[in-house]
């Protein structure tokens, strides 16, 4: 975990500037998916909370939803100007190179450090991580920081589960450079892994592994495969440890947070995680019903989102976290700055 040793008292914090999110306008319903596969609005609602989700239309690549929310985020700090474009997805545009340098391209960001965060639904707080280190360092004084996915595009048709869960998105914060003790400092970033788990949340195909392995590739091996009980169970178990540990770096109790803005897997593992940190539902955030699991563009798209309605404002005692393949997660704390998300 990240230890005291690293933290430099006179290094800048990384403050939340601005925020955005940007959905795809299709839109698939419970029942779209049960005219199709075996399955029912019924199940998905009790089971996951999801009624519907937005998917891209053909043709709409991760860069384009990443631009989409990029440009908001950057309207919404008032500036077009930063030094890093980072883009943390599972789905990038392609395998190589990156995502990010064609985002920081195509929103004319100049020759700025881009590159891509790869922590499947740990990457934003995987990239909270990254931003925070690069601005203390003094690498970066402004970062904009992207989740997005096409998550549609690594859906196995047949697969009613994990259709059921997965949507297309994404969300932006601009970090600057500030100073710890003001509104929008990102606090301690608590990050883990376990590699031994590597098999519950997978896309087996598409690498060195596979082409390696002397087969052609096994058909369906570009797909995202769960193993959705256990998964379940580490995700509750793992973000409510980094949570705690998160809140115990903030000098904070769980009576202190405002809002938890955890990443919307599933409905009941946002009901999990809140009587395993004691915070009812009333100071959660959530846009599953509405949005699906959109994995890295998850938490700021619900940043974002719960920002425009109103549910998230300025002063709120944020609590962020995440949980996904790797298996990966993280958590920090923050206090909600007066930022107005771009449209
Ligand atoms: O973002 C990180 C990645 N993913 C997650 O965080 C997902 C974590 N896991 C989950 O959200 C849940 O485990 C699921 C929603 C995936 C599944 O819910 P569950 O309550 O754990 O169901 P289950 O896997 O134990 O399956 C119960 C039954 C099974 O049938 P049998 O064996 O009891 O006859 C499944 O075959 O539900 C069946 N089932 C479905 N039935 C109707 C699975 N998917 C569906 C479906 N419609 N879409």
């Amino acid at each position: 975990m990240n230890g005291d040793q690293l933290t430099r008292a006179d290094a800048p914090a990384a403050v939340v500037a601005g925020v955005g999110g940007h959905v795809p306008s299709g839109v698939l319903t419970n029942d779209d998916l049960s005219a199709r596969l075996d399955t029912t609005d019924d199940w998905i609602r009790s089971r996951t909370g999801i009624a519907r989700r937005r998917v891209a239309p053909r043709g709409t690549a991760t860069s384009d939803l990443a631009v989409a929310a990029g440009r908001r985020a950057l309207r919404s700090a008032g500036s077009p100007t930063v030094d890093a474009v980072l883009v943390a997805t599972m789905t990038p545009d392609h395998q190589a190179p990156a995502t990010a340098p064609e985002v920081a391209a195509r929103l004319g960001l100049g020759d700025v450090a881009a590159f891509d965060v790869g922590a499947m639904c740990s990457g934003f707080l995987y990239g909270l991580g990254v931003a925070s280190g690069l601005i203390a360092g003094r690498v970066a004084g402004r970062v904009l920081l992207i989740g997005a996915e096409v998550l549609t595009t690594v859906v196995d048709p047949e697969d009613r589960t994990v259709a059921a869960l997965l949507a297309d998105g994404a969300g932006a914060v601009v970090l600057r450079a500030g100073t710890p003790d003001e509104p929008g400092a990102v606090g301690r970033v608590v990050l883990g892994s376990d590699g031994t788990r590597g098999e519950l949340l997978k896309i087996p195909g598409g690498g060195s592994r596979e082409r390696q392995s002397g087969h052609p590739p096994t058909p369906g091996s570009a797909y995202f495969r769960m193993r959705g009980r256990e998964v379940f169970r580490q995700a509750v178990e793992r973000m409510s440890d980094a949570s705690r540990a998160a809140l115990e770096a903030a000098g904070w109790k769980s009576g202190d947070v405002d809002r938890l803005a955890a990443h919307q897997a599933n409905a009941r593992i946002l009901a999990a995680l809140g009587t395993e940190l004691d915070i009812p539902a009333e100071r959660q955030l959530s846009n599953i019903a509405g949005t699906g699991n959109t994995a890295a563009a998850s938490v700021p798209l619900l940043l974002a989102d719960s920002a425009r309605d109103g549910e998230l404002r300025p002063g709120h005692r944020l609590l962020l976290t995440a949980f996904g393949g790797g298996l990966t997660w993280g958590a920090t704390t923050l206090v909600w700055p007066d930022v107005v998300p771009g449209h």
